[in-house]
């Protein structure tokens, strides 16, 4: 079969697009299949016509590619594709629209509210110590963490080449840890516990660099957390009607009296597929191999 493995894209997170995409090309064409490579441009409904693939791989990461815009146009075509469909994509992609539905099915999400970035400049929009991040951007770009006793917010929201959106979401700063499980299908993967080099947080630097974090899988917390994260990880998944495989991040508050809170941060429905990501890794701990894992993808495909 002949699989055209969507990558590059248009939106910031181009350099990790290139990556997960080469990377699951690789393992495609190991698995036998016919591969091309297809740099997604304005122009990807009319190279994607042309070429008439059997089935399209989604490997992009960010706006046009995760927001459901690439979706539609694979739907419009009739091209089979891996992944979440148009309506979970968009849904998914916008921070607080998800955490409104996740928190509507019963699953946990941070407190906080959306603002316009140069409010979110001028003056705090919560306590600190808070976050503030764009409400349709990946891979950490645009995040800032505002620290107990910082006196300013972040200046750089004002910077004239700011391009990650005029609405940031501001959520409340929960001290702990960070975890994520990797959804494929009806099963979870596992959970990976996140420790960000040098002490600091799992920024860009720390996903993508050599050696910026440490996965410890499986995580290092009690078995009913353990199954608490895979048993919420499948719920978000469930309810924002995503499909194939997704990722969601995770917030664990872990106090020694038991109160500490869990939280989804956020479910991604085209996770990093770069060699050292998080789901392959996760994949290959429940039992896939990398080329088992995309062929599963391909299999899954639905338009
Ligand atoms: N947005 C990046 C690619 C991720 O969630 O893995
Ligand atoms: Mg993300």
């Amino acid at each position: 079969r002949h699989i055209a493995v969507l990558m590059g894209g248009l939106s910031a997170e181009r350099p990790v697009s290139l990556r997960s995409g080469e990377a699951c090309a690789k393992a495609l064409e190991g698995e036998g299949f016919r591969v091309t490579r297809v740099d997604v441009g304005h122009d990807a409904a009319q190279v994607l016509a042309e070429l008439q693939p059997d089935v399209a791989f989604n490997a992009l990461h960010g706006r046009f590619g995760e927001d459901g815009v690439i979706q539609g146009v694979l739907e419009l075509l009739r091209i089979p594709y891996t992944h979440s469909g148009v309506l979970a994509s968009s849904v998914a992609m916008q921070k607080e629209v998800a955490k409104t539905v996740m928190a509507a099915a019963g699953v946990p999400v941070p407190k906080g509210r959306v603002v316009r970035r140069l409010e979110a400049a001028k003056s705090h929009v919560l306590p600190t110590p808070y976050v503030l991040k764009p409400v349709s951007e990946g891979s950490s770009f645009g995040v800032f963490i505002v620290r107990e006793g910082q006196e300013h917010p972040p200046q750089e929201l004002t910077r004239s080449d700011w391009r990650h959106g005029d609405l940031m979401l501001a959520e409340e700063f929960i001290a702990g840890r960070e975890l994520t499980c990797a959804v494929m299908g009806d099963r979870a993967l596992g959970v990976i516990e996140i420790v960000a080099a040098d002490g600091g947080w799992y920024d860009y630097e720390a996903k993508y660099a050599a050696g910026g974090s440490k996965h410890i899988l499986p995580a290092n917390v009690k078995p009913n957390i353990y199954q608490k994260v895979q048993e919420l990880a499948l719920e978000a998944h469930s309810a924002l009607g995503c499909r194939g495989v997704s990722r969601a991040d995770f917030r664990y508050d872990d106090r020694p009296d038991g109160s500490g809170q869990l939280v989804v941060l956020e479910v991604n429905t085209q996770p990093g597929m770069t060699e050292t990501s998080l789901v392959p890794e996760m994949a290959a701990h429940a039992g896939f191999s990398f080329g088992e894992l995309v062929r599963w993808m391909v299999e899954d495909a639905s338009c």
